[in-house]
C-alpha cells in the first residue's frame, strides 16, 4: 500500500484530483469506479474545476458508482443516483449514457446486480476505483463479516452505517436499510485503487485497515492484499498510525 499523508481534507481532494486526471489522460478509454458519502465531494468540486479551468475532458470516460440505496430511484434527492447527478456528472462533459449507478428500483434486484458486473465486464474492468471508508471498516456497502468473495449484491446495511448516514435524512427511519453494492471481489479486480480517509473520526478505521489483521471482521483490510493501492489521507486520519 503507498500512503500519501496529507495536510487536510482539502489537500487530499486536489491529490487524489490530480491523480485521477492523470489516469484520464494517460489511459485510452477510462473507467472510473466512483464512490459516494462526503469523502468525496471535495474531489469532485476539484474535478469540475479542472474541466472549467483546464478543459480537461470526460468525453471518453465511463463510470460505475459503487452502490445505490435500495426502493430510491434516481429523481429521489437521497439516492446516490441523484448525488452524483449534482455532485458531478452535470458539471462535466461525460456522457450519461457512460455514468453507471445500480437501479435501486429495478423490479428484478437480483437480476440488476447480475447485470452491473456484467457492463462492468463488457467495459473490460475498472481502470481506477475511487473508495472512502466506513468507520466500520466498510467499504462501498460491504459491512464487517461479508465474504471476500463476495460479488455485486443485494445486502442489509449495518446500524452503524445507518445511524452515519441518517444526517442525509429528515429522520433515522426513511434511512433505506438495504442497498445494491459492488462485492468486495467485484472492487478488488480494480485495476488500481485509491482510498480517500478525512479527519479523526475514520482514525481507528484507517488503522485497523494499514496495519490490522485481513479479516472478513473488517473489509477493508483486504486493500493489503492489492497490488495497486494508493490512501490519500490526512494528518487527523493518520494521527494513529
Ligand atoms: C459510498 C460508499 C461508502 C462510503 C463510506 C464513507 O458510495 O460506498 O462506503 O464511502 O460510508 O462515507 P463518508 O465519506 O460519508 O464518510
Amino acid at each position: 500500500m503507498k500512503i500519501i499523508k496529507v495536510k487536510d481534507y482539502d489537500e487530499m481532494s486536489t491529490t487524489a484530483c490530480e491523480l485521477m486526471v492523470d489516469r484520464i489522460k494517460t489511459i485510452k478509454n477510462p473507467v472510473l469506479g466512483l464512490a459516494t458519502g462526503s469523502t468525496p465531494i471535495g474531489l469532485y468540486e476539484q474535478l469540475i474545476e479542472t474541466y472549467k479551468q483546464d478543459h480537461v475532458s470526460f468525453k471518453n470516460v465511463t463510470t460505475f458508482n459503487l452502490d445505490e440505496y435500495i426502493g430510491l430511484a434516481k429523481d429521489n434527492p437521497n439516492s446516490y443516483h441523484f448525488f452524483m447527478s449534482e455532485k458531478l456528472f452535470n458539471h462535466i462533459d461525460i456522457s450519461p449514457e457512460k455514468t453507471y449507478v445500480p437501479n435501486g428500483v429495478a423490479s428484478d434486484l437480483k437480476q440488476e446486480a447480475v447485470d452491473y458486473e456484467r457492463l462492468i465486464q463488457k467495459e473490460n474492468g475498472i481502470d481506477l476505483q475511487v473508495l472512502g471508508l466506513g468507520t466500520n471498516g466498510h467499504i462501498a456497502f460491504n459491512e464487517p463479516g461479508t465474504k471476500f468473495s463476495s460479488r455485486t449484491d443485494i445486502v442489509d446495511l449495518a446500524q452503524a452505517t445507518l445511524d452515519a448516514n441518517a444526517r442525509f435524512f429528515d429522520s433515522i427511519d426513511e434511512v433505506p436499510t438495504q442497498a445494491v453494492t459492488m462485492g468486495i471481489e467485484s472492487i478488488m479486480e480494480g485495476r488500481e485503487i485509491v482510498l480517500l480517509v478525512s479527519g479523526e473520526g475514520k482514525a481507528e478505521a484507517l488503522k485497523s485497515t494499514i496495519n490490522g489483521e485481513v479479516t472478513e471482521d473488517f473489509p477493508a483490510s483486504i486493500l493489503q492484499t492489492h497490488q495497486n493501492v494508493t490512501i490519500i489521507a490526512d494528518e487527523a486520519a493518520l494521527s494513529l498510525i
